[in-house]
């Protein structure tokens, strides 16, 4: 089986496309994982901007998509190509399918009012798309996934209509995905020389996803089940990395900046991590619940550098390495918790804030602690958002529910609050 998947529900716009075979169902073959990062442009913002996002995705799309096709081999030669055009009627030499143009041939027209996507809001991205469709024949695909949701709505919408019309087009099956459950999905995807093999999960398992917009403690007592036990009242984990981030002056994503300037610091320093200054607040770190607080953590560390400013880079650094172990400290502490009280077998660790490495190593030396218990985290770059985990999280849902995981494109709508488990 080979799945198409497309992710935009926030500042990466990625393709992926994996084939899967019946005789190994834990092996994934990675075809093509593309991902194609925003950051530098919202880092002139200082965060993501949903506007500009959005524009973005529409952008890169079609562009992303032919490289897709053409590093999984799915797009063939020139001289099919033009057959396949004229099959279709609609020959690449008509000026209709130009970037100029300002109404799509009937049959591309046609799908777009069945699917009541208004071609003039992403012009750019159909007529991408319309130039380049008469060159492909169809694609020996066999599902198309997209995330659903949750993420920035303007953003989800791009990807969802632009996989909403190939799925119409091509005649080609629809999965909608939690981008919540692509994110657990990278956890168990653990790569070697073969590809992808998927980790055997044993249940009950506890997922802790800290990314820019979640910080979730989930609890799943089987495949596929999921309710979320605790989460952040406020700012996501990574959020708070990145507002802290630019309190220290540093750009968007914050990060991978925090993480490199804190990584400095304890090298600088060895034992400097036992040293109190600045002393930062654990918050909720004794709450009797699973629930997490990061916006008071930045506020104090905004009160504590404006007595001191400005900052010269040593502590600058210090400040990156103290405020990451006080989130790495009330991350470890609810998220074992967590393992204990509902006895779990495995713990999964995903989602962008998983890419830090004092947090890795962190969760590592105290999962090392409990026995009989497996430690499954999403490796460095499979922790931040990118299509592969879609595709996984899809073929994982099409091998539990079949046919029901797919949706007919017109009903799919974008779902920029949609939680796990519901
Ligand atoms: O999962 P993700 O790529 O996107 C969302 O779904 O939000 O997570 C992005 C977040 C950003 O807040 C970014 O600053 C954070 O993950 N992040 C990190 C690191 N790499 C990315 N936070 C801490 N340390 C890192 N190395
Ligand atoms: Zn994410």
């Amino acid at each position: 089986m080979k799945i198409l998947a497309i992710e935009t529900s926030c500042d990466e716009t990625a393709v992926a496309i994996i084939e899967t075979s019946k005789s190994e169902h834990d092996r994934v073959r990675v075809l093509s994982h593309i991902v194609s990062s925003q950051a530098q442009i919202h880092s002139a913002y200082g965060g993501v901007f949903p506007a500009v996002a959005k524009r973005e995705h529409a952008r890169t799309l079609v562009p992303i998509l032919e490289k897709s096709l053409r590093e999984a081999d799915l797009s063939k030669n020139a001289a099919k190509n033009e057959r396949m055009a004229n099959d279709r009627q609609s020959p690449p030499s008509n000026p209709n399918t130009s970037h100029a143009t300002t109404t799509p041939l009937p049959i591309y027209s046609q799908i777009l009012e069945n699917l009541r996507i208004d071609y003039d809001r992403e012009k750019e991205m159909w007529n991408m798309l319309f130039e380049f469709l008469p060159q492909m024949e169809q694609p020996q695909i066999d599902a198309i996934a997209v995330t659903k949701g949750p993420g920035l709505e303007p953003a989800l919408w791009v990807g969802i209509n632009f996989a909403r019309f190939l799925a119409s087009f091509f005649n080609l099956p629809l999965l909608p995905i939690n981008h919540m459950e692509g994110h657990i999905a990278a956890a168990s995807a653990k790569s070697d020389s073969h590809g992808i093999l998927l980790a055997d999960i044993s249940y009950p398992a506890i997922a802790l996803l800290v990314s820019g917009g979640h910080t979730e403690l989930i609890l799943s007592k089987k495949e596929g089940e999921y309710k979320i036990i605790g989460e952040t009242q406020d700012d996501a984990a990574g959020e708070a990395f990145d507002k802290v981030a630019r309190l220290l002056g540093l750009p968007y994503p914050g990060g991978p900046e925090i993480s490199r300037l804190a990584k400095s610091a304890r090298k600088m320093n060895k034992d400097s991590g036992t040293e109190q200054n600045p002393k930062l607040p654990r918050p909720m770190l004794h709450s009797n619940d699973f629930k997490f607080s990061f916006s008071g953590l930045k506020t104090a560390v905004l009160y504590s550098i404006q007595k001191e400013s400005p900052l010269s880079p040593e502590r600058k650094a210090r400040y990156a390495m103290k405020f990451e172990d006080a989130v790495t400290e009330v991350l470890i502490s609810k998220t074992f918790k967590a393992v204990e009280k509902h006895r779990a077998k495995t713990l999964l660790l995903s989602g962008g804030v998983a890419a830090n490495e004092h947090l890795r190593l962190s969760f590592l030396e105290t999962a090392a602690e409990f026995g009989d218990f497996e430690f499954v985290p999403a490796g460095p770059a499979m922790a931040t958002d990118n299509a592969l985990m879609i595709a996984i999280a899809a073929y994982k849902k099409f091998e539990l529910v079949g046919n029901k995981s797919y949706i007919d494109p017109s009903h799919l709508r974008a779902d920029g609050n949609l939680r796990v488990g519901e």
